[in-house]
C-alpha cells in the first residue's frame, strides 16, 4: 500500500474533543480514493458507489501529520474495489481502517461503463521516467 497523501492536522479539522473529526478524515480519505480510482481507470468520471464499515482505531490530535494509504484489491467490470488505512507517519500507529471502497467508472451518459482494467497501473508503467508509485 503506497501512503501517497500527507495532513497535518489542524484546528478546523477538530471536533468539540480536540481530537481530529471524523468527518474531515472520511471527505479526505474520499477525495483520495476518487483520485486513485480516476488514475487506475483513466477516466475522470467515477462515482463512489459503497464503502464498507469504517473503524475509527485511534484517535488523532492537532499537530499530527498522517498519511493516507489507498491500493486496489479488485477490479470489475465497471467498478473497482480499494481497500484504506490512515496512519500516523512518525509512529505508525493506525488511525483509521475501511475494508471496502467501491467506485464505479460512468460513461458520457452517466451510466455504468466498462473500463477494461484489470491490474494496478503504476506510475513507472505510464512514464519513462515515473516512480514506483500507483
Ligand atoms: C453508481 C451508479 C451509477 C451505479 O448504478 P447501478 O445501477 O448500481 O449499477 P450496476 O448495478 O450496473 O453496478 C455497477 C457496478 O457497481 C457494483 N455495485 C453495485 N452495487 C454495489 C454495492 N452495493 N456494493 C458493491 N458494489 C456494488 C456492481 O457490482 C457493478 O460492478 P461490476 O460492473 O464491476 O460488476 C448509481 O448507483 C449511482 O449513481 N449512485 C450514486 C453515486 C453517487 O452519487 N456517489 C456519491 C458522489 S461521488
Amino acid at each position: 500500500m503506497n501512503f501517497h497523501t500527507r495532513k497535518w492536522v489542524k484546528p478546523e479539522d477538530l471536533n468539540p474533543n480536540g481530537t481530529l473529526f471524523g468527518g474531515s478524515l472520511l471527505r479526505w480519505i474520499d477525495e483520495e480514493a476518487a483520485i486513485y480510482a480516476i488514475v487506475q481507470l483513466g477516466n475522470q468520471r467515477v462515482v463512489t458507489k459503497y464503502i464498507s464499515e469504517i473503524n475509527f482505531v485511534s484517535a488523532s490530535r492537532q499537530g499530527d501529520i498522517i498519511e493516507l494509504g489507498i491500493t486496489a484489491t479488485e477490479f470489475g467490470r465497471t467498478s473497482i474495489t480499494l481497500t484504506c488505512e490512515v496512519r500516523n507517519k512518525i509512529t505508525r500507529k493506525s488511525i483509521l481502517t475501511v475494508e471496502k471502497m467501491v467506485f464505479v467508472n460512468l460513461g458520457e451518459d452517466g451510466l455504468p461503463a466498462p473500463h477494461g482494467r484489470t491490474e494496478i497501473k503504476y506510475v513507472k508503467d505510464q512514464f519513462q521516467d515515473g516512480d514506483a508509485d500507483s
